[in-house]
């Protein structure tokens, strides 16, 4: 089959498009032919080595989590059958999304939602899902909440704002001056201009969910109300996060003991600090492919590369300037 492939770790020098075998199926999984890859920057992060301690690569590797595509083959008992079409997010263990076929355990799987193309679905499973985990298992968002989106214009936050917005909250999001509309048009209530304004001055926050990070995560939390809830995407994981992707408890202290003093800080005014690693969940997915058609949520797909475009996909998503989400048409190259 062919695919993108990283021949260690690096930048764009580590890059490849060829043949690649076919991979082959255990008991439990499925093999899809993927129609289209979504792109996210944490592969940016992995490409270059900063998780070889927690999720080492092991070379030639298929990067890439987000899939759509059909059931090519099944292994085992599932309700999924030769030529469903699909959409998943896959293990944090074993990506390999940007390929004509890709394995992925079955439970892992749902029907693609039916009124959005390959390309479209293929690009909400990692945000639909981090979003869905933020609200719903560690912010627990109520109707009503004053919740603030940071990057609220990028593929993390623009998913955000339409599930905030479903959930009854009242939405706040921080883009650009170039972006205030698409805030807006997202369902944004209030769309602050980072450039000009102070996110603190449409405060306070119930909720505050954060993929900026760095300078803006003591800021954030300091914009809570009593009983606010921080919920960090930018590389500050905490424990529970670190054991949700296989890490034994001891060794996930260990490895968040580095965001203590955003918790210290939450606890003192009251809030939550929280640092969520994104989970695969079928079940999670199917219920987001309902809000999908019935309209709820929108994806939003600004570029879409060919298979043996990975290199220009990473460069574009390198410059943190992009809107939505960018994808790979697998079915593509020249
Ligand atoms: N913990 C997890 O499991 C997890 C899951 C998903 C994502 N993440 C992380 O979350 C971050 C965001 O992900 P993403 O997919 O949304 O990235 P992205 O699509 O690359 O984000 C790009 C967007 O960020 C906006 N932006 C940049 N600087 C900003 C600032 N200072 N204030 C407000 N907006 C700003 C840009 O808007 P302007 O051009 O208008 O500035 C642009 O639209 C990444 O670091 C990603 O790795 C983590």
């Amino acid at each position: 089959m062919r695919a993108s492939f990283l021949t260690g770790y690096g930048g764009d020098d580590v890059m490849s498009f060829g043949d690649m075998p076919d991979p082959i199926i255990k008991d439990g999984q499925a093999l899809i032919d993927v129609r289209a890859a979504g792109v996210n920057p944490v592969e940016l992060a992995m490409r270059s080595g900063g998780f070889q301690r927690v999720l080492p690569y092991t070379f030639p590797q298929v990067p890439g989590f987000d899939i759509s595509g059909v059931v090519r083959e099944v292994s085992g008992q599932s309700p999924f059958k030769v030529g469903d079409e699909v959409y998943a997010r896959m293990p944090n263990r074993s990506p390999g999304a940007y390929a004509e076929r890709a394995i992925v355990p079955t439970d892992l799987l749902a029907k693609k939602p039916s009124r959005v193309s390959h390309i479209e679905a293929a690009s909400l499973p990692t945000v639909a899902l981090t979003a869905w985990q933020a609200f719903f298992e560690r912010a627990l968002l109520n109707k009503g909440d004053r919740v603030l989106i940071q990057a609220g214009a990028g593929g993390a936050g623009s998913v955000a704002i339409q599930l905030a917005k479903r959930a009854g909250a009242h939405v706040t999001a921080t883009a650009g001056s170039a972006n205030q509309q698409l805030l807006r048009d997202l369902g944004a209530d209030v769309a602050v201009d980072y450039s000009q304004q102070r996110f603190e001055d449409f405060g306070p926050y119930d909720v505050v969910y954060d993929g900026v990070g760095g300078d803006l995560i003591e800021r954030s939390i300091l914009s809570l109300a009593p009983g606010g809830r921080y919920v960090g995407l930018v590389m500050v994981a905490d424990s529970r996060a670190f054991v949700s992707i296989g890490l034994p408890e001891a060794i996930a202290k260990a490895a968040a003991a580095g965001i203590a003093r955003y918790e210290e800080l939450a606890a003192s005014r009251g809030a939550e600090f929280h640092g969520p690693l994104t989970r695969p969940d079928g079940a999670q997915l199917a219920e987001i492919a309902a809000l999908v058609d019935a309209g709820a949520i929108k994806p939003l797909v600004t570029q879409v590369f060919g298979l043996d475009q990975l290199a220009a996909a990473y460069q574009a998503l390198a410059t943190k300037r992009t809107r939505g989400k960018l994808v790979v048409d697998t079915t593509k190259w020249a």
